[in-house]
């Protein structure tokens, strides 16, 4: 049975990201769901006219990489077929839109099929988002019974006061079930699996997870890599806001807000992040330690065309203590850290329990050594994403059979303190890119992997306080890349502090004294 045409638009279709992720995500969807009911065009869609836009778009096709489920013919075949339903189409003025419209129009007239949907993916830099909503609105809404989905990447705008104005802009165009605001980092297949996870061993997690048992929480995202060459965007954010404010602020949510009673129902989802959100205590720059790699000023100057006595007062780390305000997890501190040209790359949420609770009566007892649940986002000593969590702690189920399996061979690597044998260990079957999880989200409708409105103001005027108090901050310089050993050494009051979580705890005490 005839499912009805879905028409996808990419926006900036033959840009960076695009390149990398966006493509490889529709060539999946399309793989995923040849057969099933929908009939599919691809366009992208760029500035340049379609001699120099063609070329590059079927450069960037030719080249996508086959999903791993399918065969070698297969895949071959499949890709032949998404090659033939795709095409460029320039998306420069109101009337290129409008042309686009009469072009989906008179495909979907000759082939006598029905509108499913239409999703434009703007894969743009953001002060072009009002101006392009607009134009879709205008020009290229399909019929009333249709869907239309319209997905946007961040930045949403840089503070609360600019979110809210991007976001009264965008309103006045589309509707807030018509946007997908996408953070990859919700994509990641552990991030999506935190809910789950916590609900499936609700029963054993229950009486643990509160300020009785829980004796911290770290949420990590240390990169190697520095902002060289991205540095006309990246000094206008710095990490709190390129990372923090959204991807580690959303893992913290999903580990923390309530367990909605229903996990697809998404509305219960975005409502009880929102509950969370306006659960946390106001934080501000004394919360927080910042930190800026050494060559990056120079790279600043050299950059943005600066002179030499030019100096950014951006942070390319940030170290931030945030508490919750409530009965069940008030005074457990969660640690939040990130940082560029660092040691390793490596992303992980961890819950570190009491060791003391059950070792009373036995300190030496096997049950008193290190508790912990560990979201291992990926990179790092592991190399694959994984939930980990002790043995001593208890047997989880597993989370989503079929997509997860148990690992159970163990290499002779420790992670995050504990050799791998000491944890219990699942991970999905088989990798999928964040991007292509997202894209299938939007296909499915799936509100809440993504940021509603509400969510997005909330956290912005969370971390506007202390992104304020910061602006007249110096960051602490660090030497950045590997040479330097293990992570961040400080210059501290004369003392050289290497970092840790206990480093950031103390930075921040001797601010407050
Ligand atoms: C992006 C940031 O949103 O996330 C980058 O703009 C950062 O600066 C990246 O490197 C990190 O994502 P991942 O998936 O590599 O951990």
């Amino acid at each position: 049975k005839s499912l009805g045409h879905v028409t996808v638009v990419v926006v900036g279709g033959t840009g960076d990201l695009a390149r990398k992720y966006l493509w490889q995500g529709f060539f999946q969807l399309y793989a995923d769901q040849v057969g099933k009911g929908h009939t599919f065009s691809f366009y992208g869609g760029a500035l340049t006219p379609p001699e120099k836009g063609t070329p590059l778009l079927f450069g960037i096709l030719k080249e996508l990489a086959c999903p791993p489920e399918l065969s070698v013919e297969r895949c071959a075949l499949v890709k032949d077929q998404f090659l033939h339903l795709s095409k460029y189409h320039q998306l420069k003025t109101t009337e290129d839109y409008e042309k686009l419209n009469q072009q989906i129009k008179q495909q979907l007239g000759q082939e006598g099929m029905v509108e499913a949907g239409r999703l434009f993916y703007l894969s743009v830099p953001a002060f072009a988002y009002a101006d392009i909503a607009e134009k879709i609105n205008n020009t290229c809404r399909p019929p009333s019974d249709a869907w239309l989905r319209v997905v946007l990447e961040k930045p949403f705008g840089h503070d609360f006061y600019s979110a809210q104005a991007l976001d009264k802009k965008l309103s006045g165009q589309l509707k807030e079930e018509e946007m997908y605001r996408i953070d990859h980092y919700l994509g990641k297949q552990v991030v999506s699996k935190i809910l789950p996870f916590r609900k499936e061993n609700k029963k054993l997690l229950d009486p643990i997870w509160n300020k009785h048992h829980i004796e911290r929480i770290e949420i990590v995202l240390k990169e190697t890599l520095d902002a060289k060459g991205r540095i006309q965007f990246y000094d206008q954010y710095g990490v709190i806001r390129d990372v923090i404010q959204n991807h580690l602020t959303e893992v913290m949510t999903l580990m923390l807000m309530n367990l909605p009673a229903n996990l697809s129902n998404s509305k219960e989802i975005l409502q009880n992040k929102l509950h969370f959100l306006a659960s946390l205590q106001q934080v501000d720059h004394r919360n927080a330690v910042v930190g800026q790699y050494q060559a990056y000023n120079g790279e600043v100057q050299e950059e943005l065309n600066k002179t030499k006595d030019y100096f950014s007062l951006t942070p390319t780390f940030a170290g931030v203590v945030v508490h919750v305000d409530n009965a069940q997890y008030e005074g457990i501190p969660i640690f939040m850290t990130s940082g560029k040209a660092l040691d390793e790359r490596v992303s992980y949420a961890r819950v570190l329990f009491k060791s003391n609770v059950f070792c009373v009566q036995d300190p030496n007892n096997v049950q008193c050594k290190s508790k912990q649940i560990i979201f291992y986002m990926g990179h790092g000593t592991l190399q694959y994403p994984a939930i980990l969590l002790s043995k001593n702690l208890f047997k989880p189920e597993l989370v989503s059979s079929g997509d997860w399996k148990e690992v159970t061979e163990y290499k002779d690597v420790n992670v995050l303190g504990l050799p791998l044998s000491d944890y219990y260990i699942q991970s999905p079957v088989t990798p999928r890119e964040a991007y292509c999880e997202l894209i299938s989200h939007v296909f499915f409708g799936r509100k809440d992997s993504f940021i509603s409105a509400e969510g997005l103001l909330a956290s912005w005027e969370f971390w506007t306080p202390l992104l304020e108090g910061l602006s007249r901050v110096f960051p602490r310089v660090y030497p950045g890349g590997t040479a330097n050993g293990n992570l961040l050494n400080f210059q501290l009051q004369g003392h050289q502090v290497a970092f840790s979580h206990e480093a950031v705890v103390n930075v921040i005490n001797r601010g407050a004294e």
